[in-house]
C-alpha cells in the first residue's frame, strides 16, 4: 500500500535534510508531471501517480551516490510496506530491463547487485513504472524541459 500525499511529503522532506540537493526538487517536478499526466487517463490515479513520482529518488536520503540510489530506495520503501514505490526506485532507472543499460556506477556490494539484476529482470512494469520513466526525463531541478535537455544533464552529470 502506497503512503498519501502528506506522509510522501514528509519523507522528502526529511531525505532532503539528511542530503540537501537539486534531487528533491527535481522530484517535486517528475510528481507534478506524473499526477498531471495520470489524471488524463483513464485507470490511473492522479494521487498515486503523484505520489510514486515524488518517491522515485528517495534512495537519495542515504547520501551521495550513483546506482546505489536504486537499492537504498528500494530498502526505503519496503521497509515502510510501500511496494509499488519500492518497485518504482529501481524500476525508474531501467527503461529497459537489463541491467547493464545503465550508464551509472554501482556503488554496492556484490550481493546487491545481483539482487538488482535480478529485479531489473524479472519485474513486470505497468503504467505507473512507465509513467515516472517519461516524466523523470522530463524534470530538471529547475522545472519542466525538453527529454532532450535531460538526456544532455544526465550525460554530463554522469
Ligand atoms: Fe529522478
Amino acid at each position: 500500500m502506497e503512503p498519501d500525499r502528506k506522509t510522501a511529503e514528509r519523507a522528502i522532506r526529511e531525505a532532503y535534510e539528511s542530503n540537501p540537493g537539486g534531487w528533491a526538487e527535481h522530484s517535486r517536478h517528475v510528481a507534478q508531471a506524473c499526477e498531471n499526466i495520470a489524471s488524463h487517463c483513464k485507470g490511473l490515479s492522479g494521487e498515486k501517480a503523484y505520489v510514486l513520482g515524488l518517491l522515485h529518488d528517495i534512495g537519495r536520503h542515504a547520501g551521495v551516490s550513483s546506482e546505489k540510489h536504486l537499492i537504498d530506495g528500494y530498502r526505503y520503501c519496503s521497509a515502510r510496506g510501500w511496494n509499488k514505490a519500492a518497485q518504482i526506485c529501481i524500476s525508474h532507472a531501467f527503461m529497459i530491463q537489463d541491467i547493464n543499460t545503465s550508464i551509472g556506477t554501482f556503488d554496492v556490494s556484490e550481493e546487491d547487485y545481483l539482487f538488482m539484476k535480478n529485479f531489473v529482470e524479472n519485474a513486470v512494469y505497468d503504467d505507473y513504472d512507465r509513467l515516472v520513466q517519461l516524466c523523470d526525463a522530463l524534470a530538471l531541478p529547475t522545472g519542466f524541459c525538453l527529454l532532450e535537455k535531460r538526456f544532455v544533464d544526465v550525460t554530463i552529470r554522469y
